[in-house]
């Protein structure tokens, strides 16, 4: 089985973040969202690797490539984000008429996906996709399954939903989706749906076989979810320090990465401190990663993410905060007084 990561999109619900870095590289406990995604299709068994990638391929293929991955990894260029359905015919020379899943590079699950994959073997159908159950369907793409379990229909945010069983974003497919891809329209918002696909498959006499995720599963599509899909990973990691601590207390599970610096501060995990970064008389609290090469001090951070280079001093309290690559938050004495801002389009800033 081959296995096909999409890393393409433009990602517009993560801007500004999304302006200068594909959004599927924005780190999740250190770690680029995307890299769930190849490490879940390599403990699979799968070693044919096809990412997908757009707007910003340069970095993507770059990051990718600065790991040795156990696994043969191929990049196919999609122009323009027409859909997942789109990526799919872009990719058709790569997928060479075999069976393969799409793992979409901005999602995260639990428990990988080597249950679905034995899932797929034994039923043997033309596709399976994954579900879980949501709160709010109206909110999601949604099956409607009949009595033996099988997709029967799929519903794009459904007002009365059919059921709780929401779509993930990782799908088994036969080839003969290359033709349901090539059958369908565009839709309203002007892309090949993978829904659309789906349900062509249907409705054409194929077989469509649900399986259940269990375990959380994060889509990391808007500020919110990267903090909720930080929050997730950092509660199941172990604790480790390659770091320096000075006059310091460390408390629960705290990773600090080789050459980090903790200095007259308090650390309470989980959170992870990344490689040479130097935390200087601050607190860091829960659910908080921050990134390499970081300096943060006289400051109080909880439940963030903070990026590469970023240097944050006497900032007072930073909570619920998704912070980019080499910012720098200051408090100044300079006239006249007053918060200054150099912020991009489509920023956020709550005072
Ligand atoms: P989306 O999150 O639906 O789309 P997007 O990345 O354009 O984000 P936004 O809505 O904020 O603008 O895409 C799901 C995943 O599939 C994501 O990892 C990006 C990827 N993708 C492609 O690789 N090619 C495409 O044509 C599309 C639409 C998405």
């Amino acid at each position: 089985m081959k296995a096909l990561i999409l890393s393409g999109g433009h990602g517009t619900r993560l801007r500004p973040l999304t302006y200068s870095q594909q959004k599927q590289l924005i780190p999740v406990a250190n770690k680029p969202v995307l890299f769930y995604a190849i490490e879940d299709v390599i403990e699979a068994g799968i070693k044919d690797i096809g990412i997908v990638v757009g707007p910003n391929k340069d970095q993507v293929i770059e990051t990718v490539k600065s790991v040795d991955w156990d696994a043969d990894i191929e990049f196919i260029y999609q122009g323009d984000p027409l859909g997942l359905a789109h990526a799919i015919l872009v990719a058709e020379e790569f997928l060479d008429d075999e069976e393969f899943v799409m793992y979409l590079g901005d999602n995260i699950l639990k428990n990988g996906i080597v249950e679905h994959a034995h899932k797929f073997k034994e039923l043997n159908p033309e596709s399976l996709i994954l579900l879980t159950e949501v709160d709010e369907p109206q909110r999601f793409g949604v099956a409607e399954l009949d009595e033996n379990g099988r997709v029967r229909r799929l519903i794009e945010k459904p007002k009365v939903p059919p059921s709780n069983y929401a779509l993930v974003g990782v799908y088994f497919f036969k080839p003969v989706i290359i033709e349901a891809c090539r059958s369908i329209k565009p839709s309203w918002r002007n892309e090949l749906e993978i829904t659309d696909a789906i349900q062509w498959l249907i409705d054409n006499g194929y077989r469509v076989e649900a399986s259940i995720v269990k375990g959380w599963w994060k889509d990391t599509g808007k500020p919110e979810d990267i903090l909720e899909a930080n929050r997730l990973v950092l509660d199941d990691i172990q604790p480790k320090n390659d770091g320096i601590t000075e006059n310091s207390k460390i408390m629960g599970r705290v990773v600090i990465e080789f050459g980090a610096m903790i200095k007259d501060s308090v650390i309470k995990g989980p959170c992870i401190i990344g490689k040479n970064s130097q935390i200087i008389n601050s607190y860091i609290g829960p659910y908080t990663s921050i990134g390499n090469n970081c300096v943060i001090e006289g400051t109080e951070i909880e439940d963030s993410v903070v990026m590469d280079g970023s240097i944050i001093i006497n900032a007072g309290r930073i909570v619920e905060s998704l912070i980019g690559r080499n910012v720098k938050i200051s408090e100044h004495d300079l006239k006249p007084k007053g918060c200054r801002f150099v912020v991009g389009d489509n920023s956020s800033v709550w005072l």
